[in-house]
């Protein structure tokens, strides 16, 4: 990763969003525009006008960085992100995890859609991230150490905060929400998974599949900030049904209206524990 690229990108959200004090960042994945925290944000940038970083190329990411109030402090809101198989290097994967760290939100929650491995988590399921498989056969840190993402090696064996996860599981419980945990495998996709490659998956432990979290959770991990994530299980991997990007917004927003619920809720745990 070239760190000029992701000092130049932090500098130019500085220069435009302002933001005391955020209580955590939040990254939106595919079909999860409706969980953002609703009313006018205070501040917004479009992703095209942050260097390095750039529009997204994929449906379901809207491409823009707000700052939402949640309990009068701001949440720094990144609608839609870029993924490694655009082929774009991991800058502008890493951009919004090193915009959270340099603002100085200290929390991140990741979102993302996943294809389930299991027979018994259908479209629908809501997955606290528990840990995480790397299946992308690379990793956002390799290249000349930078000291702004933690030491050269750092440890990953808790890369999900409990504490956090226990947040959601409470805030699952005030709102009704369904709720489960498990294991998300990250591959880099632009393909999805052959039959051969869930069985594979599965066997080595995972119960999610996609395409994106793992290194923005390395990142965020690494660079010291609390990480928790959610997955959105929008179809079976390697299933009856052919997969598709467009099956899968469609199950993501299908499912938004509980996943929303959770995710303010989440918030505003997250703001009563803090006084
Ligand atoms: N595989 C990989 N990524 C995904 C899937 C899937 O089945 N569904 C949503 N993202």
């Amino acid at each position: 990763m070239n760190q000029k690229i992701i000092e130049a990108a932090v500098d130019a959200v500085r220069a435009r969003v302002s933001c005391a004090e955020p209580l955590a960042a939040l990254i939106l994945g595919s079909g999860w525009e409706a969980a953002a925290p609703s009313g006018g944000p205070l501040a917004r940038l479009a992703y095209r006008d942050i260097p390095g970083l750039g529009a997204p190329e994929v449906a379901g990411h809207t491409g823009e960085l707000t700052v939402q109030n949640v309990a009068g402090r701001g949440v720094l809101v990144f609608h839609g992100r870029r993924h490694f198989y655009e082929g774009a290097g991991w800058e502008p994967v890493a951009i919004p995890v090193a915009v959270a760290r340099a603002l100085g939100a200290p929390t991140l929650l990741i979102t993302n859609s996943a294809g389930s491995l299991r027979g018994d988590w259908p479209a629908g399921t809501l997955m606290a991230v528990r840990d995480h498989l790397n299946a992308m056969g690379n990793n956002p840190l390799i290249g000349r150490h930078s000291a702004f993402w933690g030491p050269r090696f750092p440890d990953m064996a808790r890369v999900y905060d409990d504490a956090l996860r226990r947040v959601l599981t409470a805030a699952a419980e005030e709102t009704g929400v369904s709720l489960t945990e498990g294991v998300y495998a990250g591959v880099t996709g632009p393909a999805y998974e052959t039959p051969a490659e869930v069985a594979s998956l599965r066997m080595a432990g995972a119960d999610v599949v996609g395409m994106s979290t793992v290194p923005e959770a390395i990142l965020g991990h690494a660079a010291g900030l609390r990480v928790a994530a959610v997955s959105c299980v929008t179809n079976v991997a390697g299933g009856a049904e052919p997969a598709s990007h467009d099956a899968v917004l469609r199950s993501a927003r299908a499912a938004m209206d509980g996943a929303g619920c959770l995710v303010q809720a989440w918030l505003r745990r997250l703001e009563g524990e803090k006084k």
